[in-house]
């Protein structure tokens, strides 16, 4: 038996791994401070009460032989109708058509933007921004793939544009971006549609933190541009949107008109899931179903505004200290400047030993991420206001 070697050309763990081994030994040494982890991306508000009653009620219907759900429905890989006819409404409202046929429900994007790789060839060469969320990288790497990376720095305010001399099959993209917070135009992602229509390649959009664009130029989704149906898989989540880290839903979206090879990639894609998935609980089906509703809406918005006055708070203490920064407008993430030059999990240390603040190091990310930062605007406000306190004062002492 010879295990799969690529696993060893891995970290010894994942970022976030890492930095909840580090808290958790530092707690450990400093009993009784009070450490604040702005660190990963979890949200702290609880589900919307249309979420929680429609899942209330989902439950009810499991308790009845007459309501009572086994396996989902398999004519969409077990998703259920009032989930796809909110998620078709959805974008329908943005001005993109969609057939139910075209969206998967699954367990979250991270799942998935990892599973998809199982379409696409070994041979085929990858192309990750650098800095990224780790799990496009890792997943690659696991599966023994050339890795190009595109510079994202202050440069091109951390938005790498398409070099139509470089040939990639499968490029990421993350809109609004983790970690850097900044988010693409319209008008940028047409130039990376034309560059995947030109190579033939496959354009990997992950689109989990759409829901925080307030900005209009900016794209919700890679289907707004034209052209993008056939070169796009695009990724959302509802764990940013609605607080679903915990009950994990997402879906993806895989377009009819995206054929290679005289292939549907919708095809691969439905006999992959039904062959190795058994879809999402219809109690977590029923709540995600809720969060499109009028009132779910309303609701969830409300949740927003809080993570989007978090955000307004890192925002104003880093404009205090004279701290240069991206996101935190159209994102939830911060990502700043380490201070005084300070390596990534320099300052890391520093802010958890002098601060009891927990963020994450920028190099954790991408070589690029070095001397950065990322802090998280997911917390609770009053950790937040706190966080912000102590950073101010060891800054400015
Ligand atoms: C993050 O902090 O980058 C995210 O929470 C990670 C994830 O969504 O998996």
């Amino acid at each position: 038996m010879k295990i799969n070697r690529h696993f060893l050309e891995l970290h010894d763990s994942y970022l976030f791994s890492t930095v909840g081994r580090k808290t958790a030994e530092y707690i450990a040494a400093h009993p009784g401070r009070k450490v604040i982890r702005l660190s990963i991306g979890d949200v702290t508000r609880p589900l919307a009460p249309a979420v929680i009653d429609a899942m209330h009620r989902a439950v009810d219907d499991m308790s009845k032989k007459e309501t009572f759900k086994g396996y989902g429905p398999d004519r969409y890989c077990y998703g259920y109708d009032v989930l796809l006819d909110s998620i078709v409404h959805s974008y329908a409202r943005k001005g993109i058509s969609l057939e139910k046929s075209e969206i998967f429900i699954s367990d979250g994007a991270k799942s998935d933007l990892g599973n998809i790789l199982d379409l696409f060839a070994p041979e085929n060469t990858v192309l990750v921004p650098d800095p990224v969320y780790p799990v496009y990288v890792d997943t690659n790497v696991m599966a023994g793939r050339k890795i190009l990376f595109a510079d994202a720095t202050a440069r091109n305010g951390f938005l790498p544009m398409p070099d139509f001399s470089v040939d990639a099959d499968i490029i990421y993209l993350c809109s609004p971006n983790n970690p850097t917070g900044a988010a693409y135009t319209k008008e940028q992602l047409k130039e990376w549609v034309r560059y995947a229509l030109k190579k033939d390649a496959v354009l990997l959009y992950d689109a989990a933190y759409e829901y925080f664009i307030t900005d209009p130029a900016l794209a919700r989704s890679v289907f707004e541009i034209e052209g993008a149906k056939e070169c796009a898989i695009e990724f959302c989540s509802y764990s940013k949107t609605a607080g679903f880290t915990g009950v994990r839903c997402g879906y993806t979206v895989v377009p009819q008109a995206l054929i290679r090879e005289g292939t549907s990639l919708n095809k691969l894609w439905a006999r992959r899931q039904s062959t190795k998935f058994n879809g999402v609980s219809y109690i977590t089906q029923m709540g995600a179903a809720a969060v499109f509703t009028e009132e779910g809406e309303k609701q969830i918005a409300e949740n927003l505004g809080y993570y989007r006055e978090n955000a307004a708070i890192i925002a104003d203490c880093l404009d205090g200290i004279g701290i240069r920064y991206t996101g935190g407008k159209n994102s939830p993430y911060i990502w700043m400047e380490c201070p005084g030059g300070m390596g990534s999990w320099e300052f890391f240390d520093y802010l958890l030993e002098n601060a009891n603040v927990v963020g994450t190091p920028g190099s954790g990310f991408g070589k690029n991420g070095e001397g950065f930062f990322r802090l998280t605007a997911f917390g609770t406000k009053e950790d937040t206001a706190e966080a912000c306190c102590r950073i101010r004062d060891l800054l400015t002492k």
